[in-house]
């Protein structure tokens, strides 16, 4: 493995082993230090309390050191397009940023969010492809514009420990969120749940599809496996005979450039889209899943989030073992 960058990189045989691993670092069947005397660099540009303190206690735990670094902030602004003439408000190239910090650690893990301002451009992956073009040692995706790996090992992880290996009927629901999210975390979590060889159902309002690529991706994937993937618009079925709710908003890709726009499109929705009761009562006694942060009475109400079938701490512990597993394989 050269880098960690989304699931579908990798074949499920790989994607398996990770989880396996992170089962036993978790019992403590598994164990050791093979960070011993390395450093990792964290590079946060945007806000984080999972991904960071994950990180940062994973690389402790496996006798390793975390540098953390947020561009713009605690360290210097970075430019990360070609031939750029750097007279605006950028500081650093990130040639040179990634080329020093190389001479000093055995990995870069990156956070950088989507914009939502240009999604052509930001569907590519942009911040997240420089650094891995000009990285000589690995880099690990902790939350890109388009994927959020480490989170959707985490929950295959936690679908796994909770629920078994066989086979499960899972929802992903598009939740009500006063502005628009980046689409990264559904698009992982979609992604690996068919690598996984699961069936999904995507619920969602109309104009709020996931992009076209990865859709093809998902399709191709499940239809090797024999797993089917459906999408509904209608939240009063979504949720009927699945065993595995996973709630996250996200942007329409039409409204990139145009919050206010997304905004007045998603009010409509605030009543219906929310998972509560009467909604998880259609369920085969589903486990909630949320990636966390999550609004509370917005995208899930107090009585689902708060009860016996909701998994969200889980899936958040989850994080710290699946990427002390993921970590061990990258920094050889
Ligand atoms: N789920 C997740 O990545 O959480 P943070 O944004 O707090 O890291």
């Amino acid at each position: 493995m050269d880098n960690f960058l989304k699931t579908s990189d990798l074949d499920l045989g790989p994607l398996d082993a990770l989880v396996s691993k992170a089962i036993d670092l978790k019992s403590g069947s598994a164990s050791g230090r093979p960070l011993e005397g390395k450093s990792v660099a964290l590079v946060f540009f945007n806000p984080s309390l999972r991904t960071r303190a994950s990180m940062q206690v994973g690389i402790y735990q496996l006798g390793g050191n975390a540098v953390i670094l947020e561009p713009g902030s605690t360290s210097w602004t970075l430019e990360h397009r070609e031939g750029v003439v750097m007279d605006g408000n950028k500081t650093e190239h990130l040639k040179e940023f990634v080329r020093v910090l190389e001479r000093y650690v055995s990995a870069i893990g990156v956070r950088t969010f989507a914009e939502l301002k240009d999604w052509e451009l930001e569907r590519t992956d942009p911040i997240l492809k420089a650094f891995a073009n000009y990285a000589s040692v690995p880099v690990m995706n902790l939350e890109s514009a388009m994927h959020h790996p480490c989170q959707a090992m985490a929950d295959m992880m936690t679908i796994r420990e909770k629920l078994g290996t066989e086979k499960k009927k899972i929802l992903l629901t598009w939740a009500w969120h006063p502005k628009p999210l980046p689409m990264a975390v559904p698009n992982s979590f979609a992604l690996a749940a068919v690598q996984f060889g699961h069936d999904l159902r995507i619920a969602h309002p109309k104009g709020y599809d996931l992009d076209e690529e990865l859709i093809g991706d998902i399709e191709r994937i499940a239809a090797d496996q024999g797993n089917n993937v459906e999408y509904t618009s209608d939240i009063a079925e979504a949720f009927d005979g699945v065993e595995v709710v996973y709630a996250k908003s996200w942007g329409s890709k039409n409204f990139y450039g145009d919050v206010e726009a997304d905004i007045t499109e998603r009010a409509q929705y605030r009543e219906e889209w929310i998972v509560n009761e009467e909604k998880m009562s259609q369920t085969n006694d589903a486990v909630f899943m949320h990636c966390l942060p999550v609004r509370r009475n917005v995208i899930v109400t107090d009585a689902v989030i708060d009860s016996s079938r909701s998994v969200v701490v889980d899936e958040a512990e989850n994080r710290l073992h699946i990427q002390k597993a993921i970590m061990t394989e990258l920094i050889k």
